[in-house]
């Protein structure tokens, strides 16, 4: 996601906290977050340069097949295994649960907060579970209404974007207001599901991303070639996608931190 879906995702999560973890992510933010998590998330983003070990861990790429298999697809470039989004996550979701108990090896778990904010927002961008041969829509141009970009950027920005325009008067916090609303009412049922794939380390950052590349095959890539022109009838039918996958990682989020942040 670009900087509001990640802000989406992480303003959801906050809200949604216990006291415990409240308290535990306000003591871990860094003093300049001013106790929101929403302005950090997209730190992980910010310091690729810096860390640029980091750079694979932001998606997961399939051999351009619709379903996900940790041996087969987790690895880098180089061919090193877990290092992919889903590895990622798992990996961090460790390092947090360590802030509750007496080990405490890990030596810098704001940089792993604000990691795992990160990287449970990207696991839940359909296009961040891709196929290889196109680097997760990053090679394929299209024109979003009369602008020319690429798919990947569509679905990390201009859905969201457009439909912040479109409905929200460009106001983020209107689009949040409206995403929590439906986890209340429309997808009150199915949160339970979405909450119980959070707390085991290794499934459930797999079941991530099978949702994730199912997602991409089914809205994403559907319909689409290189040069396809984008507009109402692909932004309308898959907003709700997007909407959906941004309550699922706020959610999951969530639910993570207050499973492990106990005091
Ligand atoms: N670079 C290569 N594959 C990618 C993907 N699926 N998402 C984002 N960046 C990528
Ligand atoms: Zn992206
Ligand atoms: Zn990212």
């Amino acid at each position: 996601w670009g900087n509001d879906g990640h802000y989406i995702v992480c303003k959801i999560a906050q809200s949604r906290l216990n006291k415990a973890a409240e308290e535990i992510v306000e003591e871990l933010l860094p003093k300049s977050a001013e106790n929101d998590l929403g302005s950090v998330c997209s730190w992980a983003d910010k310091i690729k340069f810096h860390y640029p070990w980091s750079r694979p861990l932001h998606y997961v790429n399939t051999p351009d097949v619709c379903n996900y298999q940790f041996e087969r697809d987790c690895m880098d470039e180089s061919g090193e295994q877990g290092r992919c989004v889903a590895g990622a996550v798992q990996n961090y979701t460790k390092q947090l649960l360590t802030v509750s108990s007496n080990d405490k090896s890990w030596n810098n778990l704001t940089e792993a907060l604000l990691f795992y904010s990160h990287f449970m927002g990207d696991i839940h961008q359909p296009l961040h579970a891709g196929f290889a041969s196109d680097k997760g829509g990053n090679t394929i141009d299209v024109h979003w209404y009369t602008r020319k970009q690429n798919l990947h950027h569509v679905w990390d920005d201009n859905i969201i974007e457009t439909a912040q325009e479109r409905f929200y008067n460009s106001n983020v916090d209107d689009m949040i207001s409206a995403i929590q609303k439906n986890i209340t009412t429309a997808w009150a049922d199915q949160v339970q599901t979405w909450e119980n794939c959070s707390y085991t380390d290794t499934t459930c950052a797999n079941v991530y991303a099978s949702e994730g590349i199912k997602a991409a095959c089914n809205w994403a890539y559907k319909g689409v070639t290189e040069g396809s022109v984008l507009e109402d009838e692909y932004f309308l039918s898959r907003l709700p996608i997007v909407n959906l996958r941004l309550a699922q990682a706020g959610v999951r989020l969530a639910a993570i931190l207050n499973h492990y942040f106990v005091k």
